[in-house]
């Protein structure tokens, strides 16, 4: 029994950084995020008759993240389930600030889910994806969508698809190697040593209203607003962690003074950084041209890439 997932990862406009205490790798507030179109990782599981699971990562195996694959699929299966070999395949850098943690588990639990005919509901494979890793759950929609955190649990919902607000989203690569501090690691160290962590968690619900308010009136202006300070807001919440969490290089902050030169000429685009070096910067149809032509110009950028606003999580042929 052969089954393949495909997921994309991604970007958050209202970050999740913060953890609940209690496990379940739970979020400590909501969260809201664009899925991407372009990047992509696809999943495949087969039934193994090997004692132990397999995971094999961009043609080349890889022990070190079995562990994290293995309770995820017994999360999905049970415990009590057939071994599995997982192959899985990114066409972007993986552990380098691109959610690729995101797109792969919200692949896995869609192919486990199938290969044992378990059938399960949305809601449950959503909370096992996000069990796995926090922003997986938002992958398992596709357009701007939505985590809400009510006080005992989480869940998923889609406030507009690709087509209802196609936005494009470039992504200015500037460096593709790991990076340093692994985002569920690096957001514990900020809530035990960051000073402005308990206010970051308080604005969330505002941050919150403000981004999905935008989104269903499609008022861009007032969603870069949001975005890029609650970017900002979080980053501040790494930089004032002990030992301090800095993931930019020098060609983060070239991308986000292109970003602010694109803005003072007119364009319609605003930027995002995740737990990495990498820009996100998402703009209107219009200015997709210019901000592409402009992060490709920009010192330190290794390559541009394209997007537009993808699809859930799915199982593929
Ligand atoms: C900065 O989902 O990778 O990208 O739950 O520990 O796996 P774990 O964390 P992860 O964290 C994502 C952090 C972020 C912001 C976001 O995607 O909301």
């Amino acid at each position: 029994m052969r089954v393949s997932a495909q997921a994309q990862p991604n970007i958050a406009l209202v970050k999740y950084w913060g953890k609940r205490d209690g496990g379940g790798n739970l979020p400590a507030t909501g969260s809201l995020s664009v899925t991407l179109e372009s990047l992509w990782t696809r999943m495949i599981l087969q039934s193994s008759k090997h004692r132990k699971d397999s995971l094999t990562v961009n043609g080349v195996s890889a022990p070190e993240m079995l562990p994290r694959v293995s309770r995820c699929l017994d999360s999905v299966l049970g415990s009590n389930r057939e071994r599995i070999h997982v192959v899985s395949d990114s066409n972007f850098p993986i552990e380098a600030g691109l959610a690729s943690s995101a797109s792969a588990f919200s692949a896995l639990v869609i192919a486990a889910n199938r290969l044992t005919g378990k059938n399960l509901s949305f809601s449950a494979l959503s909370r096992f994806a996000g069990e796995a890793s926090g922003s997986a759950a938002r992958s398992m929609c596709g357009g701007f969508v939505e985590l809400v955190a009510d006080s005992d649990n989480v869940h998923i919902q889609q406030i507009a698809d690709a087509e209802e607000w196609p936005l494009e989203v470039i992504v200015a690569i500037t460096a593709e190697g790991k990076k340093p501090v692994g985002s569920g690691e690096a957001m514990i160290r900020s809530a035990k040593t960051s000073p402005f962590y308990s206010s970051w968690l308080n604005r969330q619900d505002h941050d919150l209203k403000l981004a999905r308010t935008s989104i269903l009136t499609r008022d861009f202006e007032a969603l870069a607003f949001v975005s890029e300070r609650n970017c900002l807001k979080m980053h501040s919440v790494m930089w004032s962690s002990r030992p301090p969490i800095v993931y930019w290089n020098s060609g983060t902050l070239d991308c986000l003074q292109t970003v602010r030169s694109l803005q003072a000429k007119g364009h319609g685009v605003f930027f995002t950084i995740d737990a990495g070096p990498q820009v996100k910067a998402i703009c209107l149809p219009e200015s997709r041209q210019a901000v592409h032509d402009a992060l490709v110009a920009t010192n330190g950028v290794i390559k541009a890439i394209r997007s537009k606003i993808g699809p859930p999580a799915r199982l593929i042929l």
